[in-house]
């Protein structure tokens, strides 16, 4: 046996994986059940090849691996990696390791650290598509901590590194508690494209601008506080052409989204927590109402066309953004406060704000001031950190103007609008729930609270 660690499944990610470990000088044993894919990536592995052992069944590669082994799985999730642990299971020793690296549901992960596997395990989130695992990804890792620091060697090696050095893998805790953090990262993600794609909608159906004139918009906001790969990547969409009618690659796209549910598992979870992450779960929402193309034909048939064009510019634009950006990590952050105390987790706030900061999809410059901010209070709302609380009331009257001119012109902005919404309800000290507690003392003498103290706790519906 001669290889660090093992891989099996040599998909996109599982293979720029398993490069990027041979590429930090760890021999790695590969398997894939198609065994004429591992010929073709060894084949292709170039000078990377002398490091990358295939093996052609599990006994091989279990052979391979030097114990006490370590075996990273990259399989589909769901039922795919309970196979693949049950074929592991007669294979390895109890010290053996395996290491879930796929996007797993982390109540998957919590049920087979708790199930009493045959061997050792850990579910790892792994964030930065294709490019990120070849060259360093986010790793967000949940489990024992021994089980952890006898990976991390590899996992810290392979990761992305922050301005600072710092390399972004980081253990969030036990069981699930990884792969939770990633559903987490991914419900931001959905959250962060829908609100440019809000903003984009505004800029194209609202100004009227080509997507030339937007993609340098988005080029020039990457100088700016938004920089992100998101917006980045945005100017580079936009920018485009389409090989075959030399349009904008943008115009010659469907507007229908897909989804693998990651972003979905995030807000059935916050429901259960009762956290509210409202710009996250319209992003969802605004996926599944793309899906369902042909009715949203037939009601633009009935109804006519919703947007009209808008009294907007670049810099109110930009504003909005900013600020919507901020609520939406404000209530991410606070799902994942409401998880940890729910789970007894202690989710490590400021750790993954930093383990956010490179390789992965969301990665910003902004993350910089979240983890810094998330230090020096990790309880607080970040709403009520200095340094964000002055940023929001900078940027709220252009969220504002931005949202109530493009909802009264006929321009759908959930994600925008959620974020406003929540702030004001958050920053709302006497709101509209007592007409709630009345309706429910009434119909069901429920009870509530009064402002004076007196214990009265009904209403004289009955009388
Ligand atoms: C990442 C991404 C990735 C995710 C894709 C697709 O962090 O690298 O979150 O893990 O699978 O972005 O997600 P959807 O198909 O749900 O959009």
């Amino acid at each position: 046996a001669e290889a660090d660690i093992g891989l099996i499944g040599l998909g996109t990610m599982g293979s720029a994986l398993a490069l990027n470990i041979a590429e930090k000088g760890f021999p790695i044993a590969v398997y894939n059940r198609t065994a004429q894919v591992t010929r073709d990536f060894h084949a292709g592995a170039g000078e990377l090849a002398t490091r990358v052992i295939p093996t052609e069944s599990l006994e091989e590669l279990v052979a391979a691996i030097k114990p006490p082994r370590a075996i990273i799985l990259m399989v589909p999730a769901g039922s795919p990696v309970d196979q693949q642990i049950e074929a592991l299971a007669p294979l390895l020793d109890p010290q053996d390791l395996v290491i879930d690296a796929g996007n797993a549901n982390f109540h998957d992960t919590n049920r087979r650290a708790e199930a009493g596997l045959p061997m050792r395990f850990l579910g790892v989130g792994v964030s930065g598509g294709e490019d990120g695992a070849r060259h360093g990804p986010s790793i967000m890792g949940g489990g024992a901590q021994q089980d952890w620091d006898r990976i991390a060697p590899i996992l810290t090696a392979i990761a992305a590194r922050a301005e600072d050095g710092t390399p972004c893998a980081t253990r969030m805790g036990e069981a699930g508690a990884g792969h939770f953090v990633k559903a987490v990262h991914n419900g931001i993600e959905y959250a962060d494209m829908q609100m440019i794609a809000e903003i984009y909608g505004l800029m194209r159906d609202g100004m009227g601008l080509p997507a030339d004139r937007i993609a340098g918009i988005f080029e020039r906001w990457n100088d700016g506080p938004l920089q992100s790969y998101l917006i980045e990547i945005s100017g580079k969409v936009a920018h485009a052409p389409d090989p075959h009618s030399g349009q904008p690659m943008l115009d010659v796209i469907l507007d229908r989204a897909g989804q693998k549910g990651t972003g979905r598992w995030t807000a059935i979870e916050a429901q259960h927590l009762a956290a509210p992450i409202p710009v996250i779960e319209a992003a969802v929402m605004a996926r599944n109402v793309s899906a369902r193309l042909a009715e949203r034909k037939a009601a633009e048939e009935r109804f006519g066309p919703a947007p009209q064009p808008c009294d907007l510019d670049e810099d109110l634009l930009e504003r909005a953004l900013i600020a919507g950006k901020i609520l939406c990590y404000a209530q991410g952050f606070a799902m994942i406060s409401a998880a940890s105390e729910a789970f007894g987790w202690s989710l490590p706030l400021p750790d993954i704000a930093r383990v956010w900061r490179a390789g992965c999809i969301i990665r910003s410059t902004m993350l910089n001031d979240m983890a810094e901010a998330l230090t020096e209070n990790p309880g607080r709302n970040l709403i009520m950190a200095p340094g964000f609380a002055s940023r929001i009331e900078e940027a709220l009257p252009a969220l504002r103007r931005v949202v109530s001119e493009g909802l009264a012109q006929g321009h759908p902005l959930p994600a925008l609008a959620q974020g406003l919404t929540w702030f004001d309800m958050m920053r709302t000290a006497r709101g509209t729930a007592n007409m709630i507690q009345a309706q429910r003392d009434f119909f069901g003498a429920h009870g509530f609270e009064r402002l004076d103290g007196r214990d009265d706790p009904h209403g004289p519906w009955g009388a």
